[in-house]
């Protein structure tokens, strides 16, 4: 039998290329966020060095910058050329970063050619992440690790609205779209059903925290930034495995 080429297809990120949609914009008022994003990274990598790590989705490279401090090389792997665009600002003098237009199921690069992969806030694109895994799967080598952050649908606020419904947080893609933007999918996932699909790609599960554990306009008014960051610090290991925050973090190890 003659084997044909077949070129994959790729999965535009729409929303990220409207012009009228300014992801950047979005982290003003989110500092808190972004600072336990960069604790639990740090928290994760502490003490070790890759060679090439890829930032799958990594959009404009809000968090490609701070992987140069544990890489000698980064890829940001955007499908967005507007993101790709504002990362060329963004990123300007981080010469160890450099930009490619490619989305997460089809990175074309050689199988195990990197020792590090983030994917931070990309997983609630994808409903479906099994071609994703395994394509990240392949191009990491034996022993390569992952570091994956997701919107957790299981989160204790969450647990509390369907418990007093009588009802359970699904195990399947919660849809969280809104009609004003019906070009790309957001969904919250639950994270025992992300943790099996990782492992069926060939991923064990390292560590795991709870991100933004204090996330709430009120609280940051009421304390300020340094102070929940103090606290998140103590609460990211310790709420972990009851998956308490609205975000988790997986750092995970390629078999
Ligand atoms: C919320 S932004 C997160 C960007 C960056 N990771 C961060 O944390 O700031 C989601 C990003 O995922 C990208 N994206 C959407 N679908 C994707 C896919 N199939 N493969 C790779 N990236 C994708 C979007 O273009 C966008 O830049």
């Amino acid at each position: 039998m003659v084997k044909t080429k077949t070129k994959k297809t790729v999965r535009k990120a729409d929303h990220y290329d409207d012009p009228r949609y300014n992801y950047q914009d979005y982290w003003t008022g989110r500092e808190y966020e972004h600072a336990a994003e960069e604790m639990a990274i740090k928290r994760l990598l502490r003490g070790k060095k890759f060679k090439h790590a890829i930032d799958v989705g990594g959009g404009y490279g809000r968090l490609s910058k701070f992987l140069t401090k544990y890489a000698d090389k980064v890829t940001l792997a955007e499908p967005s050329q507007q993101q790709l665009d504002m990362a060329r600002i963004y990123l300007k003098g981080a010469t160890q970063v450099d930009h490619k237009l490619l989305q997460a199921a089809d990175l074309q690069m050689p199988a195990g050619s990197v020792d590090l992969v983030l994917v931070a806030r990309v997983l609630h694109h994808l409903p479906d992440p099994v071609p994703e895994f395994s394509e990240i799967a392949r191009v990491l080598k034996p022993g390569g690790t992952f570091l994956l952050e997701f919107a957790n649908d299981a989160h204790f606020l969450n647990r509390l609205r369907y418990g007093v419904r009588g009802k359970k947080v699904p195990k399947k893609p919660v849809d969280i779209s809104t009609k004003a933007d019906p070009k790309i999918p957001f969904v919250n996932h639950h994270p025992k059903t992300i943790i099996k699909l990782l492992h069926d790609a060939g991923f064990e599960v390292e560590v795991a925290l709870s991100g933004s554990n204090l996330r709430s306009p009120t609280l940051k008014r009421i304390f300020g930034k340094n102070v929940l960051l103090g606290v998140e610090k103590v609460l990211q290991p310790m709420l972990a495995p009851l998956y308490f925050g609205p975000s988790v973090w997986l750092r995970l190890r390629k078999r």
